[in-house]
């Protein structure tokens, strides 16, 4: 037996998975410090992220510029502020700027408008009905938020967006609120702007609720697939009608806030060969099991969910096909790589979301092989140092890393006598994809795209690799970038374009691949996306790409 099946064998000990294989992947802090926690964040089209906490965790630790302070009687902790509690971090230079956030963002929600703008809905106190915007700039401006206050009809706080094929945003949910409204409001059934949603009324839990932050995506079929607690629809949205109700999920523990779990559309693969038809796919991990939020409150902290749960929306009579995990997880962010496997990262072994209601943080992401045979899809992945409990996110990146940031379950920006401090640092994870071993495998973009593409275009993506190309290894996926907070990433979605033909084209290693874009907004609403080429598993780095 070679050192290297030892240590498989040490590994599967230690996690006591019975999928566990060894890992890899590598952890790089990048910022001791930004100042701030991050509780949520959104990648814009400059590879810049930006990122915010909450106005009232007290004074940041980072200055706003210029002598700027914010004047708030309202505010809940400081009325006068002159600490920042959101910024621009810029993944190229890992460098950041602050930025000015007037009223309270605190669990909150967004899409990014087809523009390129990001539009973030709700928060808590003064700040629950706001809508604010950020729009990227060039280098060195200061573009800052700009608040629209009193812009929703009802307060949203723990609501869930999902962006539409028209480009404005659905706003779901919140705490108290069954029901849902439109963003902008150019609202599909006019006269009134809140529309009910009962669905989150049969889901609220009493005295728990887990049917916050609800999983919600853009089914192919232009209806939103939302799971709440235990429980999930397909849902005409215009028209305010249950299309569908699924199963619920199998055993039936809650899988929503507080008893966080997370959950992806797998990549939605458009076929050549099957005449437009595109399969869809959910995947719900982790969470808390019944009551452990009343537990948690008591000072009792239930081991987390260890299950996954698998259903394809699109199936005239869905089933749940249930996995099991290396290891319980709450709080988990699920990442949708370039390759379309899933990373799962952060989170907690035991307890819930909320102030210091969780223990047991988990430092090694898990891998999951989406087209591996079932049993054979986890892997463990090197561990961090950081517990990224309560308030963590992460995100992917155009490079293929995935940003991580964030890990407050204290009340207040607070770094001793506790037992999970504050944590401001940056980090990043790379995929052992990004191993130097792969570098003659990985496809280099020679192309770029600066007009904006159409729905259902043929798109030549020249590239580079240097080894021999497998052909029917290749393909080219497309990414929209998620808002992320509280473990759900909105609007992620991965698809991998219709492939056409490959071919040759001059000096040896250079290759011409030909795919066809969405051929609707449905399928992928407009915008920004990254589109990557991937050749035997290993991704390039992405290019930026308009979609109208
Ligand atoms: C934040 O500021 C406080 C007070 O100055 C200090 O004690 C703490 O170490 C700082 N934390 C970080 C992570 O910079
Ligand atoms: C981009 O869209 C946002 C939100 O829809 C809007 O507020 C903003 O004015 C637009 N920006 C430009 C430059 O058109
Ligand atoms: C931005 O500022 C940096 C540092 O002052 C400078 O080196 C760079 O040229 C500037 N970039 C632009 C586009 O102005
Ligand atoms: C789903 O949760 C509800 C409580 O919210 C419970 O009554 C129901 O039995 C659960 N479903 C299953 C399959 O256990
Ligand atoms: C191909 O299309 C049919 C419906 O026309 C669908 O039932 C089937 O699942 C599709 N196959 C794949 C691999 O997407
Ligand atoms: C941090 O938390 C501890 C324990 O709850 C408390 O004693 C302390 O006052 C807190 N510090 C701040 C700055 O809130
Ligand atoms: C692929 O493209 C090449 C070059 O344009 C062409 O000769 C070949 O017929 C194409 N193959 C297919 C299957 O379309």
């Amino acid at each position: 037996m070679g050192t290297g099946s030892i240590s498989v064998v040490i590994l599967l000990v230690l996690v006591g998975g019975d999928t566990a294989l060894s890992g890899g992947g590598e952890w790089q802090l990048l910022q001791k410090s930004i100042g701030i926690v991050g509780m949520h964040m959104q990648l814009l089209q400059n590879d810049r992220i930006v990122i915010y906490d909450r106005t009232d965790f007290g004074l940041s630790n980072l200055s706003l510029p210029n002598n700027r302070c914010r004047h708030n009687q309202r505010e809940m902790v400081v009325t006068i502020d002159c600490t920042a509690h959101s910024v621009e971090y810029d993944v190229v230079s890992n460098t950041f700027r602050p930025l000015f956030v007037q009223t309270d963002v605190w669990c909150s929600s967004g899409s990014v408008s087809p523009n390129g703008t990001l539009v973030q809905t709700g928060g808590f106190n003064d700040g629950d009905r706001a809508v604010r915007t950020f729009s990227p700039c060039s280098p060195n401006a200061t573009c800052d938020w700009i608040e629209f206050p009193g812009q929703l009809s009802v307060r949203r706080w723990y609501a869930t967006n999902q962006k539409l094929p028209d480009g404005g945003q659905i706003v779901i949910g919140g705490r108290r609120q069954f029901n849902y409204e439109f963003y902008p409001n150019n609202d599909l059934l006019a006269t009134q702007h809140i529309h009910s949603l009962p669905f989150l009324v049969q889901t609220n839990d009493i005295g728990a609720e887990n049917n916050l932050y609800p999983f919600v995506f853009l089914n192919v079929d232009g209806n939103l697939f939302i799971f709440a607690n235990n429980k999930s629809i397909l849902f005409n949205y215009a028209k305010n009608v249950v299309v569908k109700t699924y199963p619920d999920i199998p055993n039936g523990d809650p899988r929503c806030y507080p008893s966080t779990g997370s959950a992806v559309m797998l990549p939605l693969k458009m076929l050549q060969d099957n005449n437009s038809y595109v399969e869809a796919e959910v995947l719900v991990c982790g969470g808390a099991p019944k009551n452990s939020f009343k537990y948690a409150r008591a000072g009792r902290f239930f081991g987390a969910l260890n299950t996954c749960g698998r259903i394809k929306i699109t199936d005239p009579n869905p089933k749940w096909v249930m996995e099991t995990m290396p290891k319980g997880r709450v709080m988990s962010d699920m990442i949708m790589l370039p390759n379309g496997n899933v990373l799962i990262i952060n989170g907690a072994g035991s307890g819930t979301a909320g102030w210091g209601y969780a223990r047991d943080p988990i430092l090694n992401p898990f891998l999951y092989k989406t087209d591996n045979p079932i049993g054979s899809r986890f892997e463990v992945q090197n561990p961090t140092t950081i517990p990224r409990m309560y308030h963590s996110t992460a995100i992917l990146v155009r490079d293929g890393r995935v940003i991580v940031a964030g890990s407050n379950p204290n009340k207040y920006y607070n770094f001793t006598n506790v037992l999970f401090s504050t944590d401001l640092s940056v980090e990043a994870f790379s995929p052992s994809y990004l191993e130097p071993a792969f570098n003659h495998l990985r496809p280099r973009i020679m192309s770029q795209f600066q007009d904006q593409l159409i729905y259902g275009q043929m798109l030549r993506v020249q590239f580079q690799v240097e080894a021999m190309l497998a052909q029917d290894l290749v393909y080219v996926t497309m990414l929209a970038p998620p808002f992320n907070t509280h473990s759900f990433s909105m609007n992620q979605r991965l698809l991998v374009l219709e492939k056409i033909n490959v071919t040759k084209v001059f000096g040896a290693s250079t290759y011409e691949i030909e795919v066809t874009t969405p051929k609707s907004p449905i399928l992928a609403p407009p915008g920004f996306y990254i589109i990557f080429v991937v050749h035997q598993q290993i991704p390039s780095e992405g290019i930026w790409v308009q979609i109208l």
